[in-house]
């Protein structure tokens, strides 16, 4: 039988059928040899590449001869027709390769007239186109081709492990290349997470970051609603799920949230990764979402929102590298927003013991009653007046509600005395500055609000008490409470007295500032007068009826002191 391959299929045959890499391989081989080499797949009993010339004529027999030597791992003659020898050697000593190289070699040098029929029956061709191959052939001893062929299957594996690592090595390199850029994300992130920071403000620059690393078009957070919010005195909480994009984003708001529903998902611990194989089926309804990964920010029992990334840049597919890297960052989103709630509870605890104190004020003080309030509340829209930022307008706001807490320690006597103090009821009444200061002193939590408690009655040409501190050294905040207290107290009613006419109050302001007040407080106040009159009036209405002016039932009046 002919070769399995004829001349005219030759042409077929492409040399990108071997591994890569082995063509070049071969060239060299074949540089060391001397001579063509044939290369068979013994699995499938294939030639991958034939030799040119001589087209050799029992191929049949010897790819599956072939399939033996790689069997045995080792060289071997496949014929030895005097002095012609059909080397075979296997490209490679794994198990999981099966490419045996085969080439025609010259045990001797042929004599002049030499029979050479065997030899030429083997090679397929004529005895005197043998004798021609055989002049052009190098000479070599059998036992020096099985030591050539062992010294290249030592090469090929020494190639083989070498190409091994460079891939180990390139993927390595791609994985420190993702992991550095995930591990600078987190670190920036994680030096980001301050209590001061919302999550909000938080969320919009890990959003920035997280666009120029990952390989999407567009990432979003979804924050849910703050559970409670309304109760939050200091500044409104979210009552809607808010949307925060970078980059093209494909869905808004409440595509968003119907995307989630869409996948119907409780609280997954794992990232969702949608990719074509998904968004390419026709009951895909966001055909605008072709690759997606979503991630829950998740800290304890409570859902806090989502994190996602919309569509891969080159249409790619998303993979553990990605979701890897939103996982560890909504994980750390996810704890920040765990501690904001946390934060936010004890706020509204402290809040909550600080009322039950005003109202145990109140209830010693009726004429007072709301006043605590409105002097908080007054105060923080002077402090946004005054440009504070949240954390301070939280003090300010506690500081209002306690300013006078420590009238709690005064005499009855003199709290409601209904006619004028002597100078050491007064003296005595003044008191209550440093005592509000040693009842809340223990208070860690309120160690920002107690100067503002103990020079609440400075004054800003440092006539006031109790330290007679002048201006500036008065703390901002105690400035601010002065002024919202004096206000309250001028414009609300007395037994004695309606409160005071606006027009009165202003001009009394006005004097005062640069005297009594603080000239920048006292602008702050005109500029935001509107609000704080607003705010009178609303609060003034939670006051019950029995305790406004002119019930039966009040019988001494009030002092701000
Ligand atoms: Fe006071």
């Amino acid at each position: 039988m002919g070769p399995m391959v004829g001349i005219r299929d030759r042409k077929a045959l492409r040399e990108d059928l071997l591994p890569a890499g082995l063509t070049e391989v071969l060239a060299v081989l074949e540089r060391a040899f001397g001579a063509e080499l044939a290369v068979v797949e013994t699995e499938t009993g294939q030639l991958l590449r034939p030799i040119r010339y001589p087209p050799g004529a029992r191929w049949d027999l010897w790819i599956a001869l072939c399939g033996q030597v790689a069997q045995h791992a080792r060289p071997e003659f496949l014929e030895d027709e005097d002095p012609l020898l059909v080397l075979a050697f296997p490209l490679c000593r794994t198990e999981t390769t099966h490419l045996v190289a085969v080439g025609f070699f010259l045990a001797r040098s042929i004599k002049e007239g030499e029979n050479l029929a065997g030899p030429a029956a083997v090679l397929g061709v004529t005895e005197q186109d043998a004798a021609a191959w055989a002049k052009r052939q190098p000479v070599w001893s059998a036992e020096s081709l099985l030591r050539l062929a062992d010294l290249a299957i030592h090469y090929l594996e020494e190639q083989d492990r070498c190409r091994h690592f460079a891939q180990e090595a390139e993927s390595l390199s791609a994985h420190l290349a993702n992991t550095y850029e995930e591990i600078s994300l987190l670190h920036r992130l994680t030096r980001n997470l301050k209590i001061s920071r919302s999550d909000e403000e938080l969320g919009r620059v890990v959003l920035d970051w997280l666009l120029e690393v990952l390989l999407a078009e567009g990432v979003a957070l979804q924050l849910l609603p703050v559970a409670d919010a309304e109760s939050h005195r200091a500044g409104p909480g979210r009552t809607q799920p808010v949307l925060l994009t970078a980059g093209h984003c494909p869905v808004d708001n409440a595509g968003f949230s119907r995307l989630v529903q869409h996948l119907c998902l409780g609280v997954p611990l794992q990232p969702v990764m949608l990719n074509r194989a998904v968004t390419c089926r026709p009951d895909w309804p966001m055909p605008e979402i072709r690759q997606l990964i979503l991630v829950a920010l998740v800290e304890g029992e409570n859902l806090f929102g989502w994190l996602a990334g919309f569509n891969h840049v080159d249409d790619g597919e998303f993979g553990t590298v990605e979701a890897s890297l939103l996982s560890s960052v909504a994980a750390i989103l996810g704890i920040h927003s765990g501690n904001l709630e946390l934060y936010r509870q004890q706020s509204e605890l402290l809040a909550g013991i600080v009322r039950a104190l005003t109202s145990a004020l109140d209830a010693r003080d009726k004429y007072t009653c709301g006043h605590s309030e409105r002097v908080a509340q007054i105060s923080v829209r002077l402090a946004q007046q005054l440009g504070l930022d949240a954390r301070q307008q939280q003090t300010i706001y506690l500081a209002g509600l306690l300013h006078d807490i420590g009238k709690i320690g005064v005499e009855d006597s003199v709290l409601r005395k209904p006619d004028k103090l002597t100078p050491e009821e007064y003296e005595h009444i003044q008191q209550h500055v440093r005592i509000g200061h040693r009842i809340l002193q223990d208070l860690k939590k309120l160690d920002n609000v107690l100067p503002i408690i103990l020079y609440h009655h400075e004054a800003w040409d440092g006539s006031g008490y109790p330290d007679r501190l002048p201006a500036e050294q008065i703390p901002l905040g105690a400035r601010i409470v002065a002024v919202a207290d004096a206000f309250d107290a001028m414009s609300s009613d007395r037994p004695y007295r309606k409160g005071m006419p606006m027009e009165k109050i202003e001009t009394i302001l006005r004097a005062g500032a640069g005297r009594q007040w603080d000239p920048r407080v006292i602008d702050a106040f005109f500029q935001a007068k509107e609000d704080i009159l607003e705010i009178v009036r609303r609060e003034r209405q939670e006051i019950p009826a029995a305790w406004l002016p002119g019930s039966a039932s009040l019988a001494t009046p009030p002092r701000s002191l």
